[in-house]
């Protein structure tokens, strides 16, 4: 019979949820206006993400799926045996969870900002898994990340960053993260998913599907915003704008105010001008060698990477001495 075990919670950013709001609303009253993307994430918006991976249009998480099938068994063999295993926005851990067979960690450590989403999960992943150490750190590990020595135990830290999600932070945001993280990762290292360059239209399409999830996904920062700074947007006042800019490599999403928008929140509020847009997302595209020298210049060994037959997603794995 298993021991029966029960997954242990780490919540470390309620802490600083008035911190967080009155930074929210600062950033509404910029010009222009911004939304940081974390606030994608409440459990409607977690679950809209997952709408997104399974449209046609949205290459990247199958592509990155089809890349850890094809070259698994070449990765754990990369990355060596025991660990505990550090997922960075874990969300519903399936994507670690296909790779216990192969890794076989002896700890697993979801690391999410929405942790009502993750309590579901990781409840279930331990009645899978009982031979694993489980843990959630409820953390915006953008800003903080702070992992408690006992969640690590003596096992060596791989982080698992997938997704590419490493694409919301600006070139040089990245390099200070993945140097944040090297700084943790001591006698392990990074496994991390990187989307790359590639033709415009295959891009822009991934962010602007023909369905609309995407463009609800954009919205519902709205509501979740409204909800937590207790502002008053109307989603429907505002249209999905999602482009490639060449020059920056990146995919910019906005919302559009499509007539002028009067907004208020307690303590404040301000007027959007009709074609006034607030910005909600930056997806940073990489070459597979532009990539490699950011790791290395973040302090990581020499990485080795994976990638698809059409060259549009690299999995790399970056070892830190
Ligand atoms: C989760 C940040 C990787 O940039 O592709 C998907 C988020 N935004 N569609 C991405 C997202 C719009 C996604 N990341």
């Amino acid at each position: 019979m298993s021991e029966s075990k029960s997954p242990r919670f780490i919540q470390t950013w309620l802490a600083d949820a008035e911190a967080e709001r009155a930074a929210a609303r600062a950033a509404l009253a910029a010009t222009p206006a911004s939304v940081a993307p974390k606030f994608f994430y409440d459990r409607l918006g977690s679950h809209l993400f997952e709408a997104i991976t399974e449209l046609a249009e949205y290459y990247p998480t199958r592509t990155e799926a089809a890349i850890f099938a094809a070259h698994g068994a070449d990765m754990a063999n990369a990355i060596g045996a025991g660990m505990a295993l550090v997922d960075l926005g874990a969300g519903n851990c399936a994507k670690a969870t296909r790779l216990f067979p192969l890794l076989e960690p002896s700890r697993y450590v979801a690391v999410d900002i929405s942790v009502e989403f993750l309590r579901d999960a990781l409840r279930q992943l331990q009645r899978d898994h009982p031979q694993v150490r489980v843990a959630g750190l409820g953390q915006d590990f953008s800003t903080t990340l702070d992992i408690p020595a006992e969640v690590l135990g003596n096992d060596r830290p791989v982080f698992f960053y997938p997704g590419s999600s490493i694409g919301n932070f600006t070139p040089a945001e990245a390099l200070a993260f993945l140097a944040r993280v090297r700084e943790r990762a001591a006698g392990g290292g990074l496994l991390i998913g990187v989307d790359l360059v590639k033709p415009r239209a295959v891009l822009e399409a991934a962010y602007d599907d023909s369905l609309g999830v995407t463009a609800a996904f954009n919205r519902n920062a709205l509501v979740h915003l409204n909800r937590l700074v207790g502002s008053d947007f109307a989603p429907r006042q505002w249209r999905h704008v999602a482009f490639f800019d060449d020059a920056k490599s990146r995919i910019e999403m906005h919302l559009e105010a499509r007539e002028a928008v009067d907004v208020s929140w307690p303590g404040g509020g301000r007027r959007f001008a009709a074609g006034e847009r607030i910005h909600t997302e930056n997806s940073c595209k990489y070459t597979l060698e532009g990539f490699a020298e950011l790791l290395v210049a973040a302090g990581f060994e020499a990485p080795c990477s994976w990638i698809d037959r059409q060259g549009w997603f690299a999995v790399f794995w970056a070892p830190a001495r």
